[in-house]
């Protein structure tokens, strides 16, 4: 007996081809969000057939053997080399995105410093609030500077009036908005001035963790500047069909979470059970491709071409700059007319479009003619 009707009806047939077909018209407006969309994984497309879960521990085994846990392996040592999280300390896995790599950072602060403070800025992610709520901890909200970066002073004055509380810091490498970098040395010696030696430092490296490896002059950023854990967007710089991330932990503070499961054979150190087993090949493809000096191309064409946007919207009376290193050029919140036409994340009285692989200096002379011709 046939237990599986695989045909499907004309009309649903129609309806996948009209997704297909607008979201690739969609993708020719798509100018403020951080993803790439310059990727081909179609060498990868015979794995779709098949039950892949990574649940459980990259580093351990698990009864479940279609996984690819060897891939994420591969994956999460390339960024601990990336961030420099040293061999003895090294752990990680693949995320379902920066939100679920920020959460568990947050987690694993608050497992090491029980009744810790969490300091972050008023410019952080949206979803950081909500892990805060989710995980029941305490917090302070950080004034910012007009750069998007944490106004140090502020983080000062609340750091002395709560002296007696370990200190967890939120840090942003990239924000979303401004794509300002929080400055991980001057975090610290607020730190030390203020005595405060319990403390933890969580960076959130969405897009721009995979920005500073590769640029000549990078801010303070990474383990090497004393931070505990980092969290790193998959599919906004390296580029993926669905959401993925890493998250980098020091190895002895994840120990702390460590539970082993019988049912499964696996040690349960990450947040989901079942884990995607397709985002570490998609990642581990794209490292293989383009390489180290892949991605240095990559982001040096960003950054020239952010240089370019700069300047044409300059010369075109369009007040807009960038933070450095930052592939993210704000500028004045553009007309109703404009943004119905592209797809630019605004906030407030700004307006942002973020330089990607796939943005092209034709689609900013269109863009910039766009907004010149339509102010109102
Ligand atoms: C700074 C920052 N952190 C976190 C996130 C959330 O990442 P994700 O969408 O991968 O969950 C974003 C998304 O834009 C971001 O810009």
């Amino acid at each position: 007996m046939d237990i599986y009707n695989n045909t499907l009806a004309t009309e649903d047939r129609k309806k996948l081809q009209e997704l297909l077909s607008r979201i690739e018209k969609y993708e020719k407006s798509f100018v403020g969000y951080p993803c790439n969309l310059f990727f081909d994984y179609s060498e990868l497309f015979p794995f779709m057939g098949h039950s892949i879960n990574n649940v459980g521990d990259p580093f351990n085994t698990s009864n479940y053997k279609m996984n690819t846990l060897e891939f994420e392996r591969e994956v999460v040592r390339f960024f601990a080399g990336l961030a420099e999280l040293p061999e003895d300390e090294m752990w990680g896995y693949v995320t379902n995105g920066g939100t679920e790599g920020n959460l568990y950072g947050l987690f694993l602060a608050r497992e090491t410093l029980p009744g810790a403070l969490v300091y972050y800025s008023e410019d952080t992610h949206y979803s950081v609030g909500k892990a805060l709520r989710l995980l029941n901890m305490r917090s302070i909200m950080i004034r910012h500077q007009e750069s998007g970066e944490m106004d140090y002073e502020d983080l000062r004055a609340s750091l002395s009036i709560h002296r007696d509380a370990p200190a967890i810091v939120f840090a942003t490498v990239g924000t979303t908005m401004t794509g300002a970098v929080d400055n991980i040395s001057k975090i610290h010696s607020l730190l030390d001035e203020m005595l405060i030696e319990k403390h933890y430092i969580h960076v959130d490296a969405a897009l721009s963790g995979m920005i500073m490896p590769f640029v000549e002059e990078p801010q303070p950023w990474n383990f090497k500047s004393g931070i505990d854990s980092i969290a790193i967007s998959g599919h906004k710089f390296i580029g993926s069909p669905m959401p993925c991330g890493v998250v980098l932990a020091k190895k002895h503070n994840m120990e702390r979470v460590a539970r082993a499961i019988e049912y499964v054979g696996a040690l349960d150190t990450t947040l989901s059970g079942s884990r995607n087993g397709l985002t570490p090949l998609f990642l581990w493809y794209g490292i293989k491709r383009h390489g180290m000096d892949g991605f240095k191309r990559m982001v040096d064409y960003c950054m020239k071409t952010a240089e370019y946007a700069v300047k044409k919207f300059n010369d075109n009376g369009i007040k807009a700059w960038r933070n450095k290193n930052g592939n993210t050029l704000v500028f004045p919140k553009p007309s109703q007319a404009v943004l119905s036409r592209w797809q630019i994340a605004v906030y407030k009285k700004i307006g942002h479009v973020i330089i990607m692989p796939h943005i092209t200096e034709a689609q900013i002379d269109c863009l910039v003619n766009d907004i010149v011709n339509n102010p109102n």
